[in-house]
């Protein structure tokens, strides 16, 4: 897609890739919805981002969506985008049950409702974006319950992609190792770690072309696919081997 002209729906925009992504959509003359919980910032964001509209809602709270998605006409977007996501990584074990509810709900609900309320508002052809992980594509030690609803969101979107096509175009954003608030809670050195805007402008060259996934950087995302493709007696035995055991923390 051109973005030129197009109204894009950002949701997660506030920080992190969405912030990126907004800047960089609005490079190409895109006009822009702003979601997220931050307000403060959605609005310092729309400042730079050209007639941008900022539109503030938390995932976590029911009725927060569907009044935003009511003050949007039908048939009016382009493309809706969505970022929001928390990150809390850590051992099954030491799991709280409201912490994962929480992350569950913003995470895995939350992309489940966007998926539900958003495509009457798209034109016909409009994108639907959703933002999975490679932290989707095998379960690797320290990771949940973060990766879990990653790889709910990849499933989410293959589904997506065969019951809306072609009257929407979804696509499923998949990034290795991106430099932002989220990824500062990691404790490990992160391989092939790149910024946002780098991962922007990785979003927006795929939106352009006609991929399913975009995924990237490649030199990551592929090695994780092929640990995925090993049999599990090979890439269980991989993954024993980066375990976190709680003396080690
Ligand atoms: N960074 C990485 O390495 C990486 C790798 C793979 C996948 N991803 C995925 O990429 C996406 C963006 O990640 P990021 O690194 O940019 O994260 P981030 O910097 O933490 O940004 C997350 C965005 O989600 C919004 N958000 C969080 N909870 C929300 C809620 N309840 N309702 C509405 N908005 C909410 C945040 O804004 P407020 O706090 O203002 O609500 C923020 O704008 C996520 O889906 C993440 O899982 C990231």
């Amino acid at each position: 897609m051109d973005f030129a002209g197009k109204t894009v729906w950002i949701i997660g925009a506030s920080d992190g890739i969405g912030a990126a992504l907004a800047r960089a959509l609005a490079q190409e003359g895109a006009r822009l919805i702003l979601s997220a919980r931050n307000q403060a910032a959605l609005e310092a964001l729309a400042a730079s981002c050209g007639d941008a509209r900022v539109l503030p809602l938390d995932l976590a709270d029911t009725g927060s969506l569907d009044a935003a998605v009511a003050s949007i006409a039908p048939g009016t977007l382009d493309a809706v985008i969505c970022t929001a996501a928390l990150y809390n990584p850590g051992r099954v074990q030491d799991m709280s049950r409201e912490a994962t509810a929480k992350l569950v709900a913003v995470n895995l609900l939350g992309s489940f409702e966007v998926a539900r309320l958003t495509p009457p508002l798209l034109r016909d052809g409009g994108q639907l974006v959703l933002f999975g992980s490679v932290a989707g594509y095998f379960g690797l030690p320290g990771g949940q319950p973060y990766s879990a609803t990653k790889a709910a969101v990849n499933n989410l979107a293959e589904t997506l992609r065969a019951e809306l096509s072609p009257r929407v175009d979804v696509r499923l954003v998949c990034p290795g190792f991106v430099s932002t608030r989220l990824t500062d809670k990691n404790d490990f050195s992160m391989p092939a770690l790149i910024t946002p805007d780098q991962a922007a402008a990785a979003v927006v060259k795929g939106l352009k072309g006609s991929s399913f996934e975009l995924h990237f950087p490649k030199r990551f995302t592929c090695a994780v696919k092929l640990l995925r493709a090993l049999p599990y007696a090979l890439s269980l035995r991989l993954t024993a081997r980066l375990s976190v055991k709680p003396a080690d923390r």
